[in-house]
């Protein structure tokens, strides 16, 4: 017997949430296929992804749920969709392997605790957890997190539209961009800013209001302003956004990805403007919000 997951791809941040919003969308998924086997772990990865499952996040979780629930062994087998670099690529494959295990070994594993292994998977393999992306990957829609025993899931506005430009020739890790941030701090006045802006965020997603929600995430004083640098052509990227009628054009996660939110009507626009401009070596896609996630994705 096999069991297939899939989870989407999401945006951390969101513009001004740092570490605290984060958006499933459609348009990239990692999939993963588990067969029980034997004993152990093993990974079947795409041709030029290494496939030592104590290197690969959907391998990591696989470690943990043998031991923690004493299974016999598990083959993973992974699709990904889901290009790397700031699109929570390997919160993906950690969660689509996190959902296909729970489903083929009827664990019944609950939300917190599939988020809980997921993240884990994700700490191993990147240095510390991002539940911004985890938690959308799982839940779907727009996420508030505060900590596992505080987050909430609320719905994207119908009419919002993401475009996300990512590099394949570029490659800024994570830590890196964190470290990056801790090197020039925002100041209390940012923070305001960023604190304002979310609270107006939460506010024009009850009021279902895409417009105000897109313009809103264009008002990031805390990541945008110190990561922007690392991604090139970033100033003409977001040039060419704005005048096709992008309404914010900011960071997505840790980047290199950049993302442009503009209302639907806009996006196709704003998708050709990107490409244009970025040429060869970038995947320009435009995305819906994804309002399922794995948990509804049963293979
Ligand atoms: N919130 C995290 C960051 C996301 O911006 O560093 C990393 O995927």
């Amino acid at each position: 017997m096999a069991v297939t997951a899939r989870a989407p791809a999401t945006i951390a941040n969101v513009g001004p949430g740092f570490d605290v919003f984060g958006l499933a969308v459609d348009g990239f998924h990692d999939e993963v296929r588990a067969t029980e086997i034997d004993e152990g772990v093993e990974l079947r990865v795409p041709d030029g992804l290494p496939d030592d499952p104590e290197r690969n996040t959907a391998g990591l979780v696989a470690f943990e749920l043998l031991e923690r629930y004493d299974l016999p062994g598990v083959r993973l087998e992974l699709r990904k969709g889901v290009p790397v670099g700031g699109l929570g690529s390997s919160a993906a494959s950690a969660v689509a392997a996190a959902v296909a295990i729970d489903r083929l070994f009827d664990l019944g594993l609950s939300e917190a605790e599939l988020l809980r292994v997921a993240a884990e998977g994700e700490r191993a393999a990147a240095g510390e957890p991002h539940y911004d992306n985890v938690a959308p990957a799982l839940l779907g829609g727009f996420i508030i997190w505060r900590s596992e025993r505080e987050y909430r899931r609320l719905s994207p506005p119908r009419d919002l539209r993401l475009v996300t430009a990512t590099p394949t020739h570029v490659r800024v890790p994570t830590e890196r961009a964190r470290r990056a941030l801790r090197e020039d701090p925002p100041g209390l006045e940012d923070v305001v800013n960023n604190l304002s802006a979310v609270a107006l965020m939460v506010h024009a997603l009850h009021e279902g209001d895409a417009e105000a929600f897109a313009r809103l995430m264009d008002c990031d004083r805390i990541s945008e302003p110190v990561r922007r640098r690392f991604i090139p052509g970033y100033d003409r990227l977001e040039e060419a956004a704005r005048e096709a009628g992008a309404l914010a054009f900011t960071v997505s996660g840790a980047g290199p990805t950049v993302v442009a939110a503009c209302l639907r009507e806009d996006a196709r626009d704003v998708a050709s403007a990107l490409r244009e401009v970025a040429g060869d070596g970038w995947i320009v896609r435009v995305h819906r919000p994804d309002e399922r996630g794995a948990l509804d994705r049963g293979g």
